[in-house]
Parts: C-alpha cells; structure tokens; sequence
C-alpha cells in the first residue's frame, strides 16, 4: 500500500518540487501551507506535472487546532517539513515574527507528531547553522553558531528534534541545505518569491529579464577568486532527491525503537562566485546582466561550500546537475523561453 507522508510549506519552491518528486517515487502527499509566502496557483502547476491533484489544505503550522484536524484525518507514516520563513535581513527586523512561525510552528508540528505517533521526520535546516569561524569545506561535525534570528530558528529546532529523538523517539534527519536554485524540467515550477527576491539567483534572472534594473553585488574585496562571494550552489531537483533518499534512509531504520537524530550537509562541495553567477547567466540567456558593486550585507560571509562525503555514504546521495544547467531551468520558469 502507499504510504502518506505530510508536507509542510508545499507551496513553497523547494517543497512544490518535493511535492512532484515524492508522488512520482510513489508516496501519496498530503500538503499544508499557509500561502504566506507562495499562491495557491502552484497548485494547477503541480496539477499540470502531475495530472491531478494532491490533497491540499490551507493551513498554518501555528494553529495547533488546524494541525489537529489534518493529522486525525490522515494516518501519517512521517513528514517532510519546509514550512517557514527564510529571509535572513527580514529576521533582523522582526525576530519574533521568525521565532514565533518557525520555531514555535515546529514545535506544534512535533507535538502533533509525537501525538499522533508518526516518528519520521526530514527537515529543511541550512548551512547557516554553522558558525562564520570554520575552515571550509564545512562538515557536519563543524562548529556551530548564529548571527541573525533565522539561523537561530534552525539551529534550535534541530536542536528540539535532538531532543525529541532522545526523550520521544523521533527518528529526524534535518538536511542542511547550502543555496538552492535552478527550477523542474517542465518550466512550470521554480522559485518565484513575493516581492523583492533575497537570494542571488532569482535576482539575476530578473536583471536579466529587465524587471529589474542591476544586481546590487554585495561586494567586500573577500579573498576569494575575485572579491565576490562564494557559495555552493545546489540545483532544486537534486535537493529534492536528497530527501527522498533521506526518507528511505528513515524507512530502513524503522524497526528500530529509538530515536535518532543525524544532520547531513546538501550542497554540491564547490563554491561559485557572484561574478561567475553573473557572467554564466550571460551566457545561459544571451542576456546583459548589470550589476554595481555595493557594500557587504551584516551577515555575509566570504565563501561557504560543503563537505559532500557524508550525504554519499550515509544517504548514497550525490550532486548530479551543474550550476550551468540550474540556471538555464530557473531562466526557462522564468521567462517562459
Ligand atoms: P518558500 O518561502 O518558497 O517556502 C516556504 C513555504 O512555507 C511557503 O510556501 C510559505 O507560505 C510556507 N509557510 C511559512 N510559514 C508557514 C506556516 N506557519 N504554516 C504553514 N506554511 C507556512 O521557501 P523555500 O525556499 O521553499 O524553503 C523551504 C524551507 O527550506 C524553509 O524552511 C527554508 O528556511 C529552508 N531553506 C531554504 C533555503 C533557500 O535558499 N531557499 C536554504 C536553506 C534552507
Ligand atoms: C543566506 C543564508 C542561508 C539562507 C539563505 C536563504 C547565511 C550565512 N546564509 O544565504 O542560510 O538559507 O540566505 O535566504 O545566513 N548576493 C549579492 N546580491 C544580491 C543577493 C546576494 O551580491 O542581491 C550575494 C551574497 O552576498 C552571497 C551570494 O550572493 O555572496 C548568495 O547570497 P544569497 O542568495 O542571499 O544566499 P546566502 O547569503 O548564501
């Protein structure tokens, strides 16, 4: 029979890509979002890919009721959750705004879970768990430590899931993700913010469609290839496989009663510059990109790229898509070329 798993902030970019590939891997999906991020027109897009339907409810992590309602109704064998807010410059100004919806939204989830007996958990983490004092590559073993309220999110609910898999037998597999991008092979699906995008990528494409007059690069004369910054750029359809692989990994430790807790590291194990961003769009779209050089960003870091052994061994999980070829799907979502 099909297991349901629950997916939190499906609507999302990186959950509406796990939403398809998880359905295609054979699961059934259940999916919750509060659409504070995201529309609820990806729903026909995943309906387009897909040729029907998942079942959607319009709910929020916060709403302990709500929560209540999908969990009796479904028999969850585990959960995948994506459901937060992500922009680090955001955090700082309104810190309780991300503790309120990212930490305490989990820690329903999680009451909801233990509840409701449901033990399997992948998270979204991020490499911004791990302190700016460490040699490169990181590894899952490096130092940790935060700067800003969302990488405090994260870091305190791995640490609640460490607890949970200690004290209530949760068996949780957060994945710290370095920086997705790139969009499903289709051009239906991709990354498509509210407003001003935060991130790189997202950006630059829309220089590049003229939405947008010049990238702002955040520049600080690093010591890196050329004085921008570096990052290891992870394409969203391998992303997502990481955690089909990270469920199956849950899956075949299931008949073991305790709990477990084991952070891996997503990333592809080398670094792009903000430069090289720019000229590979160039060349990808045909397109001028402009950009201007202004200062650093309070939280920016000179380069920050993962050690990728662990994912291999542990998930059997590796990187397969170039930089190239994730910017040329995130400008066919785009542009609609
Ligand atoms: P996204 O904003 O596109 O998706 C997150 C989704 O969660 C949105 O659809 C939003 O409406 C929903 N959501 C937020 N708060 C909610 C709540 N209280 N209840 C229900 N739904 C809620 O972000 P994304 O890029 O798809 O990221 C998914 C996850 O991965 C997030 O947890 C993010 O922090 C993490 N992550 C993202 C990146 C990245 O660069 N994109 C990097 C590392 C980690
Ligand atoms: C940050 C977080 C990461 C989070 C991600 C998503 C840290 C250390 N990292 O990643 O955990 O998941 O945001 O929000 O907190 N840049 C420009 N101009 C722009 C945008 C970015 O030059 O308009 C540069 C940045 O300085 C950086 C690179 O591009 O060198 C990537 O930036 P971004 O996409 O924002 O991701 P991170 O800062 O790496």
């Amino acid at each position: 029979m099909k297991k349901t798993i629950l997916i939190t902030g499906w609507t999302g970019y990186i959950g509406s890509h796990a939403v398809v590939a998880f359905e295609q891997a054979g699961y059934t999906t259940v999916i919750v979002d509060n659409l504070s991020n995201s529309s609820e027109q990806v729903l026909s897009k995943i309906g387009k890919i897909l040729g029907y339907i998942p079942d959607f409810h319009k709910a929020d992590i916060c709403d302990t009721k709500a929560l209540d309602e999908v969990f009796s109704k479904h028999g969850f064998d585990g959960v995948i959750h994506f459901a937060g807010l992500k922009a680090v410059g955001e955090s700082c100004e309104k810190p309780f705004l991300y503790y309120g919806n990212n930490i305490l939204g989990s820690i329903n989830l999680f009451e909801a879970m233990v509840r409701y007996k449901v033990r399997r958990i992948v998270f979204s983490s991020s490499a911004t768990v791990y302190s700016s004092d460490n040699t490169l590559p990181l590894t899952e073993s490096s130092k940790l430590g935060t700067t800003n309220p969302y990488g405090t999110s994260k870091l305190v609910i791995e640490n609640v899931l460490q607890d949970l898999s200690l004290h209530a037998s949760l068996q949780a597999l957060p994945l710290r993700y370095f920086n997705p991008i790139g969009a499903h092979p289709s051009g239906h699906i991709g990354e498509k913010p509210n407003g001003v995008p935060n991130n790189l990528l997202p950006y630059i494409l829309d220089v590049a469609l003229w939405k947008r007059e010049k990238v702002r690069v955040f520049w600080d004369d690093y010591p890196t290839i050329d004085g921008t910054g570096v990052r290891d750029y992870i394409d969203v359809n391998d992303l997502v496989d990481a955690h089909i692989a990270a469920y199956r990994k849950l899956e075949e430790i299931s008949g073991d009663t305790n709990g477990s807790f084991t952070p891996v590291n997503i990333g592809t194990g080398r670094g792009t510059s903000v430069l090289e961003m720019i000229r590979m769009t160039e060349e990808a779209t045909g397109k001028k990109v402009a950009f201007e050089k202004v200062g650093r960003r309070s939280w920016d870091l000179a380069e920050v790229y993962a050690w990728v052994d662990f994912a291999k061994e542990f998930l059997g999980w590796e990187s397969e898509k170039t930089v190239k070829e994730g910017i040329e799907s995130g400008w066919k979502f785009i542009s609609g070329v």
